[in-house]
């Protein structure tokens, strides 16, 4: 068994297009029957919002399970399901670290590091499937950030490692890992989310500070060739001080109750559109040591958090179960939350809101 694993991982590396090398581990489809499942958006987005706004901080969170994800994950960055048999991580691969500077130096904080950005494809055991590494030797933007699927690719910034500095917008191809790198930005990315039905990407940058949306109906006319930077078409600055949002899944469009958008401070004087394409996100606020957790449902166009619920569970290991990846499920009607917090050894929590 083991030896005609590793045979097969060795006779399976292969080099896609675009420069990724992919490692096979074991003989399972990364999708099943080869089928792309269809996203959030278009299956469970609008219960996962509607469950979602009846949690609040006194929510109880029941363990579901608990799985050991095979092999060193590195930094876990972001995950997102892919139907209901798949886990897509980013996984991180630090070989220098960055150092900070004492004063600011070319508009950042730290020195570049080193690493590297895989994307590992699991099955729900835990084990690993797959292995495809998305950032040659040497590269600067060696750090994989959130993901989103759309229900054809895996969406991903792959950025500096250090603030105010640059990413590239790539997508994966999840039936064969392929990587397609679209464009850069000029400043860190962090996490991702495709809005399907207006054919908008809102990226994310350090800490969740500023929100940047690119229309890839311009694509890629609208675009400026790489390596040059693509200016977005909105900028919008985060008006929330609470978690620095790291990983976001895109829930498609939503009636939000009138109620809800009044106290969130949405003007109805101006002919405002109560439907609202909606993300969900989580993160950490970091404060002098204290690591503060969240959820929460983001306006897209605004960034106004629409719901906001702390979450104060932690691993075995003791960190903050939001930390890095997280994504959403509802089964029997009950909303559950996935993360996976640790480095190097994950483990993969999944809790339902009671
Ligand atoms: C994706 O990768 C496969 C396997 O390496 C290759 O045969 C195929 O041409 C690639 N497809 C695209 C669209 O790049
Ligand atoms: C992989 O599995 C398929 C069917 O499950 C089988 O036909 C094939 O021989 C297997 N390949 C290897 C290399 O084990
Ligand atoms: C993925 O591959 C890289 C090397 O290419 C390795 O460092 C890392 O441990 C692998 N990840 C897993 C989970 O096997
Ligand atoms: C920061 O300042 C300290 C003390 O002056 C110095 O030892 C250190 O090398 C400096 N670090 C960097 C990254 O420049
Ligand atoms: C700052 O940017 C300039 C121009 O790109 C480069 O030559 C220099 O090495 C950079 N400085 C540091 C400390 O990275
Ligand atoms: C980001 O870096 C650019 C280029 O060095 C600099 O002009 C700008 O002031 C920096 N912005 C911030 C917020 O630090
Ligand atoms: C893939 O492997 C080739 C050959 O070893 C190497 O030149 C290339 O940089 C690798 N690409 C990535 C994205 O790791
Ligand atoms: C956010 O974007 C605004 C407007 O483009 C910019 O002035 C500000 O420096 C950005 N803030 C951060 C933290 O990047
Ligand atoms: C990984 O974590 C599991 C569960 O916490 C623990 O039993 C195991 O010893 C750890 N392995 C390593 C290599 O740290």
């Amino acid at each position: 068994m083991r030896a005609s694993a590793l045979l097969l991982a060795a006779l399976a590396t292969v080099s896609a297009a675009s420069n990724t090398n992919v490692t096979v581990y074991r003989n399972e489809s990364f999708l099943p029957g080869n089928i792309l499942p269809p996203p959030h958006a278009v299956t469970d987005g609008g219960a996962i919002v509607d469950l979602f706004l009846s949690l609040s901080s006194s929510t109880k969170w029941k363990l579901v399970s608990k799985t050991k994800m095979q092999g060193n994950t590195g930094e876990p960055e972001g995950m997102a399901r892919v139907g209901d048999e798949r886990l897509f991580v980013t996984s991180n691969q630090y070989t220098e670290s960055t150092v900070k500077y004492n004063a600011t130096i070319n508009g950042t904080d730290r020195t570049d590091g080193a690493g590297y950005c895989h994307m590992l494809i699991y099955n729900l055991q835990g084990q690993v499937i797959a292995n495809a590494s998305l950032t040659p030797p040497g590269d600067m933007e060696y750090h994989g950030g959130g993901i989103d699927y759309d229900g054809r690719y895996v969406w991903i910034t792959l950025a500096q490692y250090r603030p105010n500095s640059t990413a590239t917008i790539a997508r994966i191809d999840p039936l064969n890992l392929n990587t397609t790198r679209l464009f850069r930005v000029g400043d860190h990315n962090g996490g991702i989310v495709h809005d399907i039905f207006t054919n908008e990407l809102v990226t994310l940058n350090w800490n969740g500070a500023n929100a940047t949306t690119f229309s890839l109906n311009e694509y890629p006319m609208g675009f400026t060739p790489m390596p040059g930077f693509t200016h977005p078409m909105r900028d919008v600055p985060n008006p929330s001080f609470y978690v620095g949002y790291q990983d976001c899944k895109f829930l498609g469009h939503h009636a939000l109750p009138n109620l809800l958008l009044a106290q969130r401070g949405y003007n109805y004087q101006i002919n405002f559109n109560p439907v609202r394409p909606v993300m969900l996100c989580g993160g950490v606020a970091t404060l002098d040591g204290f690591s503060l957790g969240g959820i929460a449902l983001v306006d897209m166009l605004t960034m106004l958090p629409l719901w906001e619920v702390p979450i104060t569970l932690t691993s075995d290991l003791g960190v903050t179960l939001t930390e890095n990846p997280i994504d959403a499920q509802v089964v029997d009607g009950k909303l559950r939350m996935w993360f996976m917090p640790d480095q190097h050894n994950s483990t993969l929590y999944i809790y339902e809101a009671q």
